[in-house]
Protein backbone atom coordinates (compact mmCIF):
# COMPACT_ATOMS: atom_id res chain seq x y z
CA UNK A 1 0.00 0.00 0.00
CA UNK A 2 1.74 3.23 -1.33
CA UNK A 3 0.71 6.31 0.70
CA UNK A 4 -0.27 9.24 -2.02
CA UNK A 5 -2.25 11.66 -0.98
CA UNK A 6 -3.44 13.14 2.49
CA UNK A 7 -0.04 12.76 4.09
CA UNK A 8 -0.12 16.30 5.12
CA UNK A 9 -2.41 17.13 7.59
CA UNK A 10 -5.35 19.15 6.78
CA UNK A 11 -4.73 22.29 8.50
CA UNK A 12 -8.26 23.11 9.42
CA UNK A 13 -9.23 19.62 10.59
CA UNK A 14 -5.74 19.62 12.48
CA UNK A 15 -6.25 22.70 14.31
CA UNK A 16 -9.99 21.33 15.48
CA UNK A 17 -8.86 18.06 16.78
CA UNK A 18 -6.12 19.74 18.86
CA UNK A 19 -8.88 21.78 20.61
CA UNK A 20 -9.96 18.23 21.27
CA UNK A 21 -13.40 19.44 19.85
CA UNK A 22 -14.10 15.77 17.71
CA UNK A 23 -13.04 12.61 19.82
CA UNK A 24 -13.10 11.05 16.88
CA UNK A 25 -10.88 13.18 14.67
CA UNK A 26 -7.22 12.10 14.41
CA UNK A 27 -4.27 14.23 14.05
CA UNK A 28 -2.99 13.40 10.64
CA UNK A 29 -5.40 12.91 7.60
CA UNK A 30 -4.74 9.29 6.59
CA UNK A 31 -6.03 8.33 3.30
CA UNK A 32 -4.00 5.83 1.10
CA UNK A 33 -4.34 4.53 -2.54
CA UNK A 34 -4.43 0.82 -3.17
CA UNK A 35 -4.29 -0.60 -6.22
CA UNK A 36 -8.29 -0.44 -7.09
CA UNK A 37 -9.13 2.41 -4.91
CA UNK A 38 -8.98 4.01 -1.45
CA UNK A 39 -8.59 2.69 2.02
CA UNK A 40 -9.21 5.77 4.91
CA UNK A 41 -8.68 4.85 8.14
CA UNK A 42 -9.68 7.00 10.90
CA UNK A 43 -8.69 4.83 13.52
CA UNK A 44 -12.05 4.01 14.88
CA UNK A 45 -12.88 2.32 11.27
CA UNK A 46 -11.63 1.17 8.21
CA UNK A 47 -13.70 2.19 4.95
CA UNK A 48 -12.52 1.73 2.11
CA UNK A 49 -13.47 4.09 -0.28
CA UNK A 50 -14.45 3.85 -4.10
CA UNK A 51 -13.01 0.33 -4.04
CA UNK A 52 -14.39 -1.98 -6.13
CA UNK A 53 -13.61 -4.42 -3.21
CA UNK A 54 -15.89 -2.60 -1.22
CA UNK A 55 -19.23 -3.98 -2.86
CA UNK A 56 -20.71 -6.56 -0.58
CA UNK A 57 -21.19 -9.18 -3.08
CA UNK A 58 -18.93 -9.02 -5.84
CA UNK A 59 -21.52 -9.10 -8.20
CA UNK A 60 -21.98 -12.22 -7.45
CA UNK A 61 -24.90 -12.74 -4.28
CA UNK A 62 -28.30 -12.77 -4.97
CA UNK A 63 -30.44 -9.15 -5.34
CA UNK A 64 -31.61 -7.78 -2.22
CA UNK A 65 -35.20 -8.70 -1.65
CA UNK A 66 -36.03 -5.16 0.19
CA UNK A 67 -35.03 -2.02 -1.28
CA UNK A 68 -35.56 0.80 1.05
CA UNK A 69 -36.62 3.23 -1.24
CA UNK A 70 -34.33 6.99 -1.63
CA UNK A 71 -36.62 9.86 0.37
CA UNK A 72 -35.58 13.42 0.03
CA UNK A 73 -34.73 15.49 1.62
CA UNK A 74 -32.67 13.55 3.95
CA UNK A 75 -35.67 11.31 5.11
CA UNK A 76 -33.73 8.24 3.94
CA UNK A 77 -30.22 9.84 5.02
CA UNK A 78 -26.82 8.05 5.98
CA UNK A 79 -28.24 6.53 9.04
CA UNK A 80 -30.99 5.09 8.01
CA UNK A 81 -29.26 3.77 5.07
CA UNK A 82 -26.59 2.15 7.01
CA UNK A 83 -29.11 0.28 9.17
CA UNK A 84 -30.91 -1.11 5.83
CA UNK A 85 -27.64 -1.90 4.66
CA UNK A 86 -26.41 -3.93 7.88
CA UNK A 87 -29.95 -6.15 7.44
CA UNK A 88 -28.75 -7.59 4.19
CA UNK A 89 -31.35 -5.00 2.10
CA UNK A 90 -30.30 -2.85 -0.45
CA UNK A 91 -29.98 1.06 1.85
CA UNK A 92 -30.50 3.82 -0.17
CA UNK A 93 -29.45 7.41 0.21
CA UNK A 94 -31.26 10.59 -0.87
CA UNK A 95 -29.31 12.46 -3.73
CA UNK A 96 -31.87 15.26 -3.59
CA UNK A 97 -30.30 18.59 -2.46
CA UNK A 98 -26.83 16.64 -0.63
CA UNK A 99 -25.16 19.84 -0.80
CA UNK A 100 -27.46 22.13 1.31
CA UNK A 101 -28.13 19.16 3.35
CA UNK A 102 -24.12 18.94 4.44
CA UNK A 103 -23.60 22.81 4.21
CA UNK A 104 -26.44 22.79 6.98
CA UNK A 105 -25.15 20.31 8.80
CA UNK A 106 -21.45 22.27 8.98
CA UNK A 107 -23.72 24.85 9.95
CA UNK A 108 -25.04 23.21 12.92
CA UNK A 109 -21.30 22.22 14.15
CA UNK A 110 -21.47 18.21 13.29
CA UNK A 111 -21.93 17.66 17.07
CA UNK A 112 -21.45 13.70 16.53
CA UNK A 113 -18.59 14.21 14.49
CA UNK A 114 -19.74 12.01 11.91
CA UNK A 115 -19.36 14.58 8.82
CA UNK A 116 -15.32 15.73 9.69
CA UNK A 117 -14.75 12.04 9.82
CA UNK A 118 -15.88 11.40 6.50
CA UNK A 119 -14.48 14.92 5.01
CA UNK A 120 -11.20 13.53 6.34
CA UNK A 121 -11.61 10.91 3.80
CA UNK A 122 -12.22 12.61 0.31
CA UNK A 123 -9.36 11.49 -1.92
CA UNK A 124 -8.54 15.28 -1.98
CA UNK A 125 -7.88 17.16 1.12
CA UNK A 126 -7.60 20.76 -0.62
CA UNK A 127 -11.19 20.10 -1.63
CA UNK A 128 -12.27 19.26 1.50
CA UNK A 129 -10.31 22.06 3.68
CA UNK A 130 -12.05 24.49 1.20
CA UNK A 131 -15.60 22.92 1.74
CA UNK A 132 -14.87 23.10 5.89
CA UNK A 133 -13.69 26.79 4.91
CA UNK A 134 -16.88 27.76 3.55
CA UNK A 135 -19.28 26.18 5.50
CA UNK A 136 -18.21 24.60 9.35
CA UNK A 137 -18.81 26.50 12.28
CA UNK A 138 -17.35 25.32 15.16
CA UNK A 139 -19.71 24.46 18.04
CA UNK A 140 -22.82 25.05 15.18
CA UNK A 141 -24.67 28.52 14.55
CA UNK A 142 -26.94 30.30 17.16
CA UNK A 143 -30.16 28.55 17.82
CA UNK A 144 -32.35 31.00 15.45
CA UNK A 145 -30.06 32.62 13.29
CA UNK A 146 -30.38 32.00 9.65
CA UNK A 147 -28.32 29.25 7.50
CA UNK A 148 -26.34 31.06 5.40
CA UNK A 149 -27.06 29.87 1.32
CA UNK A 150 -24.48 28.52 -0.76
CA UNK A 151 -25.68 30.53 -4.27
CA UNK A 152 -28.19 28.51 -6.46
CA UNK A 153 -27.42 26.09 -8.65
CA UNK A 154 -27.40 26.73 -11.91
CA UNK A 155 -25.71 25.37 -16.05
CA UNK A 156 -23.07 26.79 -15.07
CA UNK A 157 -21.54 26.16 -11.47
CA UNK A 158 -19.17 27.66 -9.56
CA UNK A 159 -16.20 25.42 -8.89
CA UNK A 160 -16.71 25.23 -5.37
CA UNK A 161 -20.66 25.11 -6.12
CA UNK A 162 -19.70 22.00 -7.51
CA UNK A 163 -17.11 20.94 -4.70
CA UNK A 164 -20.11 21.17 -1.91
CA UNK A 165 -21.99 18.84 -4.32
CA UNK A 166 -19.46 16.54 -4.24
CA UNK A 167 -18.42 16.37 -1.01
CA UNK A 168 -21.98 16.08 -0.08
CA UNK A 169 -22.20 13.01 -2.38
CA UNK A 170 -19.43 11.11 -1.05
CA UNK A 171 -20.21 12.35 2.77
CA UNK A 172 -23.49 10.66 2.51
CA UNK A 173 -22.44 7.28 0.89
CA UNK A 174 -19.21 7.35 2.79
CA UNK A 175 -21.23 7.28 6.04
CA UNK A 176 -23.93 5.09 4.81
CA UNK A 177 -21.27 2.36 3.59
CA UNK A 178 -19.10 2.18 6.63
CA UNK A 179 -18.26 -0.03 9.24
CA UNK A 180 -20.22 -3.01 7.28
CA UNK A 181 -19.84 -4.62 3.92
CA UNK A 182 -23.48 -4.37 2.73
CA UNK A 183 -24.70 -2.52 -0.03
CA UNK A 184 -25.57 0.89 -0.77
CA UNK A 185 -27.70 2.77 -2.83
CA UNK A 186 -28.08 6.49 -4.17
CA UNK A 187 -31.53 7.84 -5.24
CA UNK A 188 -31.92 11.25 -7.54
CA UNK A 189 -34.80 12.78 -9.13
CA UNK A 190 -34.64 12.98 -13.25
CA UNK A 191 -36.62 16.53 -12.94
CA UNK A 192 -33.46 17.91 -10.87
CA UNK A 193 -30.52 17.87 -13.60
CA UNK A 194 -28.28 20.35 -12.41
CA UNK A 195 -26.52 19.48 -9.29
CA UNK A 196 -26.92 15.41 -10.10
CA UNK A 197 -23.21 15.02 -12.15
CA UNK A 198 -21.41 16.25 -9.38
CA UNK A 199 -23.43 14.51 -6.36
CA UNK A 200 -23.22 11.51 -8.15
CA UNK A 201 -19.47 11.42 -8.87
CA UNK A 202 -19.29 11.74 -5.63
CA UNK A 203 -20.86 9.26 -4.41
CA UNK A 204 -18.71 7.17 -7.21
CA UNK A 205 -15.88 8.55 -4.98
CA UNK A 206 -17.65 6.54 -2.02
CA UNK A 207 -17.66 3.18 -3.30
CA UNK A 208 -21.58 3.41 -4.09
CA UNK A 209 -23.21 0.09 -5.39
CA UNK A 210 -26.50 1.04 -6.99
CA UNK A 211 -28.18 4.50 -8.62
CA UNK A 212 -31.90 4.71 -8.58
CA UNK A 213 -33.36 7.51 -10.80
CA UNK A 214 -37.22 8.45 -10.69
CA UNK A 215 -39.63 11.22 -11.47
CA UNK A 216 -39.12 11.68 -15.22
CA UNK A 217 -37.25 9.40 -17.86
CA UNK A 218 -33.67 9.07 -17.29
CA UNK A 219 -32.44 7.96 -20.53
CA UNK A 220 -28.62 10.12 -19.38
CA UNK A 221 -28.10 8.42 -16.47
CA UNK A 222 -25.97 5.19 -17.56
CA UNK A 223 -23.79 7.63 -20.30
CA UNK A 224 -22.85 9.31 -16.91
CA UNK A 225 -22.26 6.50 -14.88
CA UNK A 226 -19.65 5.20 -17.12
CA UNK A 227 -17.61 8.75 -17.72
CA UNK A 228 -17.52 9.60 -14.59
CA UNK A 229 -16.45 5.52 -13.17
CA UNK A 230 -13.36 6.94 -15.78
CA UNK A 231 -12.89 10.62 -14.23
CA UNK A 232 -14.18 11.64 -17.76
CA UNK A 233 -15.69 15.06 -18.26
CA UNK A 234 -19.86 14.79 -18.92
CA UNK A 235 -22.10 17.03 -20.64
CA UNK A 236 -25.39 16.80 -19.50
CA UNK A 237 -28.37 18.02 -22.00
CA UNK A 238 -30.55 19.69 -19.64
CA UNK A 239 -34.34 20.12 -20.14
CA UNK A 240 -35.26 23.82 -21.39
CA UNK A 241 -38.90 24.94 -21.95
CA UNK A 242 -39.72 26.70 -25.03
CA UNK A 243 -35.90 25.89 -26.71
CA UNK A 244 -36.03 24.78 -29.88
CA UNK A 245 -35.17 21.07 -31.26
CA UNK A 246 -32.31 21.58 -32.51
CA UNK A 247 -30.81 23.72 -29.56
CA UNK A 248 -28.79 22.13 -26.97
CA UNK A 249 -27.86 23.62 -23.41
CA UNK A 250 -26.39 21.72 -21.56
CA UNK A 251 -24.60 21.71 -17.82
CA UNK A 252 -20.57 20.40 -17.62
CA UNK A 253 -18.88 18.77 -15.04
CA UNK A 254 -14.96 17.67 -15.32
CA UNK A 255 -13.86 15.17 -12.13
CA UNK A 256 -10.55 16.68 -13.25
CA UNK A 257 -11.58 19.93 -12.57
CA UNK A 258 -11.97 18.81 -8.98
CA UNK A 259 -9.67 16.53 -8.22
CA UNK A 260 -6.14 17.38 -8.51
CA UNK A 261 -5.43 13.94 -9.09
CA UNK A 262 -7.61 10.93 -10.57
CA UNK A 263 -8.42 7.86 -8.55
CA UNK A 264 -8.26 4.62 -10.64
CA UNK A 265 -11.35 3.59 -12.96
CA UNK A 266 -14.22 2.80 -10.27
CA UNK A 267 -16.19 0.00 -10.30
CA UNK A 268 -19.46 1.06 -12.73
CA UNK A 269 -22.92 0.78 -9.71
CA UNK A 270 -25.99 -1.23 -10.86
CA UNK A 271 -28.48 1.86 -12.68
CA UNK A 272 -32.07 0.92 -11.79
CA UNK A 273 -34.69 3.09 -13.16
CA UNK A 274 -37.99 3.83 -11.19
CA UNK A 275 -40.79 3.56 -13.51
CA UNK A 276 -44.78 4.27 -13.23
CA UNK A 277 -45.61 2.02 -16.48
CA UNK A 278 -44.45 -0.93 -18.44
CA UNK A 279 -44.23 1.61 -22.06
CA UNK A 280 -41.08 3.25 -20.36
CA UNK A 281 -39.38 0.18 -19.21
CA UNK A 282 -39.29 -1.40 -22.30
CA UNK A 283 -38.41 1.95 -24.21
CA UNK A 284 -35.51 1.79 -21.62
CA UNK A 285 -34.42 -1.29 -22.45
CA UNK A 286 -34.39 -1.05 -26.18
CA UNK A 287 -32.94 1.58 -26.14
CA UNK A 288 -30.88 2.85 -22.91
CA UNK A 289 -27.88 0.37 -22.76
CA UNK A 290 -26.89 -0.02 -19.03
CA UNK A 291 -30.13 -0.07 -17.52
CA UNK A 292 -29.78 -3.12 -14.73
CA UNK A 293 -33.39 -3.31 -13.98
CA UNK A 294 -36.15 -1.09 -12.54
CA UNK A 295 -38.37 -0.64 -9.33
CA UNK A 296 -42.49 -0.35 -10.32
CA UNK A 297 -43.96 2.43 -8.53
CA UNK A 298 -47.56 2.85 -8.39
CA UNK A 299 -49.83 5.90 -7.72
CA UNK A 300 -50.02 4.75 -3.80
CA UNK A 301 -45.82 5.77 -3.26
CA UNK A 302 -45.27 8.46 -0.71
CA UNK A 303 -43.21 11.17 -2.73
CA UNK A 304 -44.06 12.49 -6.09
CA UNK A 305 -46.43 10.02 -8.30
CA UNK A 306 -46.67 9.87 -11.79
CA UNK A 307 -49.58 11.98 -13.34
CA UNK A 308 -52.44 9.43 -14.48
CA UNK A 309 -52.31 8.60 -17.78
CA UNK A 310 -54.64 11.05 -20.19
CA UNK A 311 -56.18 13.73 -19.45
CA UNK A 312 -56.09 14.77 -15.74
CA UNK A 313 -59.49 14.10 -13.92
CA UNK A 314 -59.93 14.96 -9.99
CA UNK A 315 -62.28 13.17 -7.44
CA UNK A 316 -62.33 15.43 -3.98
CA UNK A 317 -59.09 17.76 -5.47
CA UNK A 318 -56.76 14.30 -6.19
CA UNK A 319 -55.76 12.86 -9.55
CA UNK A 320 -57.95 9.82 -10.89
CA UNK A 321 -55.70 6.92 -11.47
CA UNK A 322 -57.98 4.45 -13.32
CA UNK A 323 -57.18 0.70 -15.28
CA UNK A 324 -55.00 2.53 -17.73
CA UNK A 325 -52.75 3.48 -15.15
CA UNK A 326 -52.32 -0.31 -13.64
CA UNK A 327 -49.11 -1.46 -15.00
CA UNK A 328 -48.40 -4.66 -17.54
CA UNK A 329 -45.95 -6.29 -15.47
CA UNK A 330 -46.15 -9.27 -18.03
CA UNK A 331 -44.63 -6.81 -20.34
CA UNK A 332 -41.84 -6.22 -17.68
CA UNK A 333 -40.87 -9.64 -16.74
CA UNK A 334 -40.67 -10.41 -20.30
CA UNK A 335 -37.58 -7.98 -20.82
CA UNK A 336 -35.73 -10.38 -18.39
CA UNK A 337 -34.43 -7.68 -16.40
CA UNK A 338 -34.63 -7.66 -12.38
CA UNK A 339 -37.37 -5.35 -10.81
CA UNK A 340 -38.78 -4.64 -7.99
CA UNK A 341 -42.32 -3.18 -7.24
CA UNK A 342 -43.35 0.09 -4.72
CA UNK A 343 -46.35 1.31 -3.45
CA UNK A 344 -48.39 0.12 -0.68
CA UNK A 345 -46.49 -3.36 -1.03
CA UNK A 346 -44.95 -3.59 2.55
CA UNK A 347 -46.08 -6.37 4.26
CA UNK A 348 -44.41 -9.93 3.98
CA UNK A 349 -47.89 -11.23 1.60
CA UNK A 350 -47.19 -8.60 -0.97
CA UNK A 351 -43.45 -9.27 -0.65
CA UNK A 352 -43.99 -13.09 -1.36
CA UNK A 353 -46.56 -12.49 -4.15
CA UNK A 354 -44.85 -9.85 -5.85
CA UNK A 355 -43.83 -12.44 -8.49
CA UNK A 356 -40.39 -10.14 -8.42
CA UNK A 357 -37.21 -9.26 -7.43
CA UNK A 358 -38.49 -7.80 -4.25
CA UNK A 359 -40.35 -4.91 -3.16
CA UNK A 360 -38.94 -1.29 -2.48
CA UNK A 361 -40.60 0.39 0.31
CA UNK A 362 -40.46 4.31 1.57
CA UNK A 363 -43.64 4.91 3.82
CA UNK A 364 -42.48 2.38 6.44
CA UNK A 365 -38.89 3.46 6.79
CA UNK A 366 -39.84 7.27 6.45
CA UNK A 367 -41.24 6.99 9.90
CA UNK A 368 -38.61 4.51 12.20
CA UNK A 369 -36.15 5.41 14.20
CA UNK A 370 -33.41 5.96 12.15
CA UNK A 371 -34.95 8.22 9.43
CA UNK A 372 -33.98 11.36 8.81
CA UNK A 373 -37.67 13.17 9.40
CA UNK A 374 -37.37 15.80 12.57
CA UNK A 375 -37.88 12.98 15.56
CA UNK A 376 -40.78 15.28 16.99
CA UNK A 377 -42.86 15.04 13.74
CA UNK A 378 -42.79 11.28 13.27
CA UNK A 379 -43.89 11.21 16.61
CA UNK A 380 -46.87 13.02 15.86
CA UNK A 381 -47.10 10.90 12.76
CA UNK A 382 -47.30 7.70 14.53
CA UNK A 383 -49.64 9.08 17.52
CA UNK A 384 -51.65 10.14 14.84
CA UNK A 385 -52.13 6.89 12.64
CA UNK A 386 -52.80 5.48 16.31
CA UNK A 387 -55.06 7.64 17.57
CA UNK A 388 -57.40 7.27 14.07
CA UNK A 389 -54.91 7.80 11.30
CA UNK A 390 -53.18 10.55 9.33
CA UNK A 391 -54.61 11.70 5.88
CA UNK A 392 -52.94 11.70 2.87
CA UNK A 393 -53.96 13.85 0.30
CA UNK A 394 -52.62 13.41 -3.25
CA UNK A 395 -52.51 16.89 -4.10
CA UNK A 396 -51.86 17.84 -8.01
CA UNK A 397 -50.43 21.46 -7.62
CA UNK A 398 -48.38 21.51 -4.57
CA UNK A 399 -44.97 20.41 -6.59
CA UNK A 400 -43.61 23.13 -8.97
CA UNK A 401 -42.97 19.62 -10.79
CA UNK A 402 -46.37 19.11 -11.94
CA UNK A 403 -46.25 15.99 -10.90
CA UNK A 404 -48.83 14.96 -8.02
CA UNK A 405 -47.03 14.92 -4.93
CA UNK A 406 -48.42 13.22 -1.42
CA UNK A 407 -48.85 15.34 1.52
CA UNK A 408 -49.89 14.13 5.07
CA UNK A 409 -52.37 16.63 6.47
CA UNK A 410 -50.72 18.13 9.74
CA UNK A 411 -51.51 20.76 11.90
CA UNK A 412 -48.91 23.42 11.74
CA UNK A 413 -46.58 22.53 8.43
CA UNK A 414 -47.38 23.75 4.92
CA UNK A 415 -50.33 21.61 4.43
CA UNK A 416 -52.42 23.78 6.76
CA UNK A 417 -54.21 26.43 5.01
CA UNK A 418 -53.35 29.01 7.18
CA UNK A 419 -49.73 27.60 7.44
CA UNK A 420 -49.47 28.14 3.55
CA UNK A 421 -51.04 31.51 3.94
CA UNK A 422 -49.02 33.07 6.14
CA UNK A 423 -45.69 32.08 4.39
CA UNK A 424 -43.83 34.75 1.71
CA UNK A 425 -42.93 33.02 -0.84
CA UNK A 426 -39.98 33.02 -2.01
CA UNK A 427 -37.18 30.83 -3.81
CA UNK A 428 -33.76 30.68 -2.80
CA UNK A 429 -33.00 26.78 -3.04
CA UNK A 430 -34.11 26.60 -6.65
CA UNK A 431 -33.83 23.13 -7.34
CA UNK A 432 -37.31 22.32 -8.91
CA UNK A 433 -36.57 25.84 -10.80
CA UNK A 434 -37.89 24.95 -14.25
CA UNK A 435 -35.14 26.73 -16.81
CA UNK A 436 -36.74 28.29 -20.13
CA UNK A 437 -35.03 29.83 -23.06
CA UNK A 438 -35.33 33.48 -22.84
CA UNK A 439 -36.18 35.42 -26.23
CA UNK A 440 -32.92 36.47 -26.30
CA UNK A 441 -31.22 32.68 -26.33
CA UNK A 442 -30.05 32.52 -22.77
CA UNK A 443 -31.36 30.70 -19.96
CA UNK A 444 -33.86 31.52 -17.25
CA UNK A 445 -35.03 29.73 -14.12
CA UNK A 446 -38.40 30.40 -12.60
CA UNK A 447 -40.38 28.27 -10.59
CA UNK A 448 -44.55 28.68 -10.29
CA UNK A 449 -44.15 28.45 -6.60
CA UNK A 450 -41.83 31.53 -6.02
CA UNK A 451 -43.68 35.31 -5.67
CA UNK A 452 -46.44 34.86 -8.56
CA UNK A 453 -45.08 38.73 -10.20
CA UNK A 454 -41.04 37.11 -10.31
CA UNK A 455 -42.91 34.21 -12.41
CA UNK A 456 -45.04 35.58 -14.62
CA UNK A 457 -42.90 38.05 -15.13
CA UNK A 458 -40.42 35.33 -16.19
CA UNK A 459 -43.29 34.43 -18.71
CA UNK A 460 -45.20 32.01 -16.70
CA UNK A 461 -48.46 31.35 -16.57
CA UNK A 462 -50.53 32.87 -13.56
CA UNK A 463 -52.75 29.80 -13.51
CA UNK A 464 -49.59 27.64 -12.80
CA UNK A 465 -49.18 29.49 -9.26
CA UNK A 466 -51.85 28.85 -7.76
CA UNK A 467 -51.61 26.42 -4.43
CA UNK A 468 -47.83 25.49 -5.19
CA UNK A 469 -45.61 24.80 -2.47
CA UNK A 470 -42.24 25.25 -2.12
CA UNK A 471 -41.40 21.88 -1.68
CA UNK A 472 -37.22 22.57 -1.29
CA UNK A 473 -37.21 24.54 1.98
CA UNK A 474 -40.75 22.76 3.43
CA UNK A 475 -38.64 19.67 2.94
CA UNK A 476 -35.56 20.90 4.28
CA UNK A 477 -37.65 22.26 7.33
CA UNK A 478 -38.83 18.57 7.87
CA UNK A 479 -35.49 16.80 8.55
CA UNK A 480 -35.03 19.81 10.86
CA UNK A 481 -32.65 22.45 9.33
CA UNK A 482 -35.32 24.18 7.72
CA UNK A 483 -34.70 28.42 7.02
CA UNK A 484 -34.77 30.58 9.63
CA UNK A 485 -36.71 33.81 8.83
CA UNK A 486 -37.33 36.37 11.36
CA UNK A 487 -36.55 34.01 14.49
CA UNK A 488 -39.62 31.64 13.03
CA UNK A 489 -38.27 28.61 10.84
CA UNK A 490 -39.62 27.75 7.71
CA UNK A 491 -43.03 25.28 8.22
CA UNK A 492 -42.38 21.56 7.28
CA UNK A 493 -43.91 19.31 4.52
CA UNK A 494 -44.69 15.66 5.13
CA UNK A 495 -45.04 13.71 2.53
CA UNK A 496 -46.22 9.89 3.10
CA UNK A 497 -47.55 6.94 1.23
CA UNK A 498 -51.39 5.84 1.37
CA UNK A 499 -49.82 2.98 3.47
CA UNK A 500 -49.20 5.18 6.59
CA UNK A 501 -52.56 3.80 7.61
CA UNK A 502 -50.99 0.59 8.15
CA UNK A 503 -47.63 1.88 10.57
CA UNK A 504 -49.39 0.54 13.77
CA UNK A 505 -48.47 -3.30 12.39
CA UNK A 506 -44.86 -2.44 12.32
CA UNK A 507 -44.81 -1.28 15.97
CA UNK A 508 -43.36 -3.83 18.74
CA UNK A 509 -45.38 -4.70 21.38
CA UNK A 510 -45.08 -1.76 24.35
CA UNK A 511 -43.08 0.63 22.38
CA UNK A 512 -43.86 3.63 20.72
CA UNK A 513 -41.32 3.63 17.89
CA UNK A 514 -39.83 1.15 15.80
CA UNK A 515 -36.57 0.52 14.31
CA UNK A 516 -35.23 -0.12 10.58
CA UNK A 517 -34.32 -3.97 11.81
CA UNK A 518 -38.07 -3.92 12.89
CA UNK A 519 -39.60 -3.76 9.20
CA UNK A 520 -36.95 -5.69 7.96
CA UNK A 521 -37.79 -8.22 10.14
CA UNK A 522 -41.56 -7.87 9.74
CA UNK A 523 -41.44 -8.24 5.73
CA UNK A 524 -38.90 -10.89 5.88
CA UNK A 525 -41.71 -12.66 8.69
CA UNK A 526 -38.89 -13.28 11.36
CA UNK A 527 -38.22 -12.50 14.69
CA UNK A 528 -36.94 -9.00 15.27
CA UNK A 529 -32.86 -9.08 16.44
C1 LIG B 1 -40.98 10.66 2.77
C2 LIG B 1 -40.82 10.11 1.38
C3 LIG B 1 -39.98 10.75 0.48
C4 LIG B 1 -39.78 10.20 -0.79
N1 LIG B 1 -38.88 10.80 -1.63
C5 LIG B 1 -38.55 10.20 -2.80
C6 LIG B 1 -37.49 10.72 -3.59
O1 LIG B 1 -36.86 11.72 -3.25
N2 LIG B 1 -37.19 10.07 -4.75
C7 LIG B 1 -37.87 8.94 -5.15
O2 LIG B 1 -37.55 8.38 -6.20
N3 LIG B 1 -38.87 8.43 -4.41
C8 LIG B 1 -39.21 9.03 -3.24
N4 LIG B 1 -40.17 8.46 -2.43
C9 LIG B 1 -40.78 7.17 -2.85
C10 LIG B 1 -40.03 5.98 -2.20
O3 LIG B 1 -38.71 5.90 -2.64
C11 LIG B 1 -40.73 4.65 -2.47
O4 LIG B 1 -40.70 4.30 -3.83
C12 LIG B 1 -42.18 4.65 -2.05
O5 LIG B 1 -42.31 5.26 -0.80
C13 LIG B 1 -42.71 3.21 -1.97
O6 LIG B 1 -44.05 3.17 -1.63
P1 LIG B 1 -44.60 3.20 -0.11
O7 LIG B 1 -44.55 4.63 0.27
O8 LIG B 1 -45.98 2.68 -0.20
O9 LIG B 1 -43.70 2.34 0.71
C14 LIG B 1 -40.45 9.02 -1.18
C15 LIG B 1 -41.33 8.41 -0.27
C16 LIG B 1 -41.53 8.93 0.99
C17 LIG B 1 -42.46 8.24 1.94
Amino acid sequence: MTAVMGQQPVSRLQALTQRGRAACLLVTLASYRTRTGWICDSGATVAVVGDPESRADDGAAPEPEIIQGGMGVAVSGWRLARAVSKQGQLGVVSGTALDIVLARRLQLGDPTGDLLRAIRCFPDPAVAERVLASHFVPGGKRHGQPFVNPPMFTATPTRSRHELAVVGGFVEVFLAKEGHRGRVGINFLEKIQMPTPATLYGALLAGVDYVLVGAGIPRDIPNLLDSLVQHQPVALALHVTDSAAEERFELRFDPLEILAKAPPTLRRPRFLAIVASATLAVSLARRTPGVFGFVVEGPTAGGHNAPPRGSLTLANGQPVYGPRDEVDLEKIRALGLPFWLAGSYATPERLRLAGAAGIQVGTAFAFCEESGLDPALRARVITEVRNGGVEVFTDPQASPTGFPFKVAQLGGTLSDAAVYDARERRCDLGYLRELYRRADGTLGYRCPAEPVEDYVRKGGRVEDTGGRKCVCNGLVATVGFGQWRNMWPEPALVTAGDDVAGLGRLMPVGRSSYSAADVIAYLLDRPAA
